[in-house]
Parts: C-alpha cells; sequence; structure tokens
C-alpha cells in the first residue's frame, strides 16, 4: 500500500498550545507564529493572558514592535492604539475611529503550565475541551519541559510519537532500550475512543531496562512487567506512559497508582504548512527529589528528539521537492495514519461544516 505525502490543512476549533505559561508575561509582549497567522502574547495587568493579531490593521506593523500602555498595544509605526479585545481605541492623526478597526483577539486559557489558544470559532472556546496534561501539575511527578522548533509540517512529528517501531534504530544510543520489542506474545492494542487513539504494548516478566535500572529502582536480577502506552488526542497532543511494575505484581489491568512511571507529553503547535512549535515535557514519579533523576531523564529524551527533527527536517525537505512521491505503509505505521487519518477527517467535518 502507498500513499502520497502532503501537508495537512489545519484543524481551528480545538485549543493548541501558544507558549509556556512562564513565557507569557507582564510589561512584555512577543510575537510567534501559529497556524499560519501572526499572534501576540502579553499579560494584563492582573495577569490575565492576552493573545491578539499581530498585524496592525493600519499598514500590517507588527503590534508586537509596539508599547504597551497599560493593558493597551500601541502601534510603533502610527501611534493606532488597541485594546486587549482587539478593538482600536485611537486614531493619534484624526479624531474618528472606523466601526471595523479592529485586529482579531482569540480565546485564551491557561492550565497545565500552558497558554492554550483556540484559533477557531471563539463561541466553540471551552476550557473543558483541553487535553489533559495534569502530570506537570501533580505533586507526585517531578517535570522538566521545553520548546523545540520543528523544520517540518507538525503531522511528521505527531507520525513519529506514534511510530515507536524506529526507537531502535534511530534512537541506537538514547532510547533504544526502552522500545518494548513486538511479537506474537505481547502484541501491540490499538484502540480508537471517539476522536483519541490509544496503543498500548504490554511486555510481561522481562528483566528491567536500562532505562529503569538508570534512573528508577529497580537492580539487575530484577524481573519486571513493562508497557509502553501511547494516547493521541487530536489534532497533536501524544501522551506516552512508559513504565515497569515487579513481575506478576498485575498491574495491567489494575491500578498503577505507586509503579514507576515517566510520562512522555508532546504538544506541537503548527508554525506554518512546514514548520512547528513542539512543547514537550518529561515527568516521572520516581525521582523523589532528586532533581538530577529528572535532570537525566529531561536529556535522554531531548537527545532523542534531536534525532527526529534531524530526520523530520530531511522529510520535509523532500516532500517540498517531490509532494506526490509515493509513500509505503508498513504494520507499525498503523498509529501514525490512524492519527493522520482523524485529523484528515476532522477537518473535513469542520470545513463542511461552514
Ligand atoms: S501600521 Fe500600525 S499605526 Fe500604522
Ligand atoms: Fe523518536
Amino acid at each position: 500500500m502507498t500513499t502520497k505525502g502532503k501537508a495537512s490543512p489545519y484543524l481551528r476549533n480545538c485549543w493548541y498550545v501558544a507558549g509556556w505559561a512562564r513565557e507569557v508575561q507582564r510589561l512584555h509582549m512577543f510575537r510567534r507564529i501559529l497556524l499560519g497567522e501572526p499572534v501576540v502574547l502579553y499579560r494584563k495587568g492582573d495577569g490575565t493572558p492576552v493573545a491578539l493579531e499581530d498585524r496592525c490593521m493600519h499598514r500590517h506593523a507588527p503590534l508586537s514592535h509596539g508599547r504597551l500602555q497599560g493593558d493597551n498595544i500601541e502601534c510603533a509605526y502610527h501611534g493606532l492604539v488597541f485594546d486587549p479585545d482587539g478593538a482600536c481605541i485611537k486614531i493619534p492623526s484624526q479624531d474618528t475611529i472606523p466601526p471595523n478597526a479592529c485586529v482579531r483577539s482569540y480565546p485564551v486559557a491557561e492550565k497545565h503550565r500552558w497558554v492554550w489558544i483556540w484559533m477557531g470559532d471563539p463561541a466553540k472556546a471551552d476550557e473543558s475541551l483541553i487535553p489533559d496534561f495534569h502530570w506537570m501539575d501533580h505533586e507526585g511527578f517531578a517535570w522538566r519541559g521545553e520548546t523545540l522548533h520543528v523544520e517540518g509540517n507538525y503531522m511528521l512529528v505527531v507520525e513519529n510519537l506514534m511510530d515507536l517501531s524506529h526507537l531502535p534504530s534511530l534512537h541506537l544510543t538514547t532510547l533504544a532500550d526502552t522500545a518494548v520489542p513486538e511479537n506474537e506474545e505481547f502484541p501491540v492494542t490499538f484502540e480508537t475512543k471517539g476522536n483519541d487513539i490509544h496503543i498500548n504494548r504490554w511486555v510481561r516478566d522481562v528483566p528491567p531496562p536500562p532505562y529503569f535500572r538508570l534512573l528508577g529502582d529497580f537492580k539487575k536480577g530484577d524481573r519486571v512487567d513493562r508497557w509502553m502506552d501511547s494516547h493521541f488526542t487530536p489534532p497533536s497532543f501524544v501522551r506516552i506512559d512508559i513504565g515497569a511494575c515487579p513481575a506478576g505484581s498485575g498491574q495491567l489491568d489494575g491500578d498503577r497508582t505507586g509503579v514507576q512511571t515517566a510520562m512522555n507529553l508532546n504538544a506541537v503547535t503548527p508554525e506554518t504548512a512546514t514548520s512547528a512549535h513542539y512543547f514537550w515535557a518529561q515527568a516521572q514519579n520516581f525521582s523523589e527529589g532528586d532533581e538530577s533523576i529528572s535532570e537525566v531523564d529531561f536529556r535522554l529524551v531531548h537527545d532523542a528528539f534531536q534525532e527526529d527533527l534531524s530526520i523530520i527536517r530531511g522529510q520535509q525537505e523532500n516532500i517540498d521537492l517531490s509532494p506526490d512521491a509515493p509513500r509505503l505503509n508498513l504494520a507499525a505505521d498503523k498509529g501514525g495514519l490512524q492519527a493522520t487519518r482523524m485529523v484528515e477527517k476532522l477537518v473535513r467535518e469542520e470545513q463542511e461544516a461552514g
């Protein structure tokens, strides 16, 4: 079976991560291109985050080049002033303000250490739809995260995260040992719940992988049951639970509280059709206040992601050169293909709905 590589259009009526909460500050504006649109982010005096179109309606100067006047922005070019709702409230060169003088204002929300943005119909923005990333707020978990810039379409990152078969090959020196080898005894299971896709793989009664011997409590000679459990929420959120427990302790069907788990948390926001902002964090419940464990875990995954981003940069270059070149799909591509098809279906439905 073959498919053709192409950039996905964007789903608009959903939340995307616009930035880390720590990046969005009072008395400071910053510009970020999101879904092909320029956005300026800052906080009002009361701490509420604001996201406005970063393109003055007058002559398209970036508002982020201007000055904050309290909660309002004065454009650097000719001094038009816009309030946090995007309405123009002052034009220095004339008394009348045309009724259409405004920039777009986007709904924003702050949750799980990130500032989220809704770039579709503002009337549909519902904070209860923000995907669950509570591990960054959970007192039992230590975490560390960062933003990476991707020189490729955001769905190439989703496809990469949903494909664990590349670990032994691409991440030979970093994450290869966390990969659970596929075999008939311990098959991969796929499950779709609503729009979410869940890929799970358990391996029972094996020696603890070096990853858990390095970071956690398991010693050489122990036997463990281990899992790699990936959960995709459209359009671009992937949470991977990588864990191990003493062999035979029954965690497969039961409560995983108290077992050693590392959560790999990923939110990818399109920048343009060929680039993306990759917000990710690594959280683990076995560091017990030892920051060096969080640091080693973060560094390990960071180094692996550099290997991924290098491949993705090359993939995008090849796609740009020959967008219609065929692609060969293997059995291990099932998760990535399901995610891509789900996003394409949702985009299609959204566009048909108007
Ligand atoms: S471009 Fe902003 S005031 Fe003229
Ligand atoms: Fe990878």
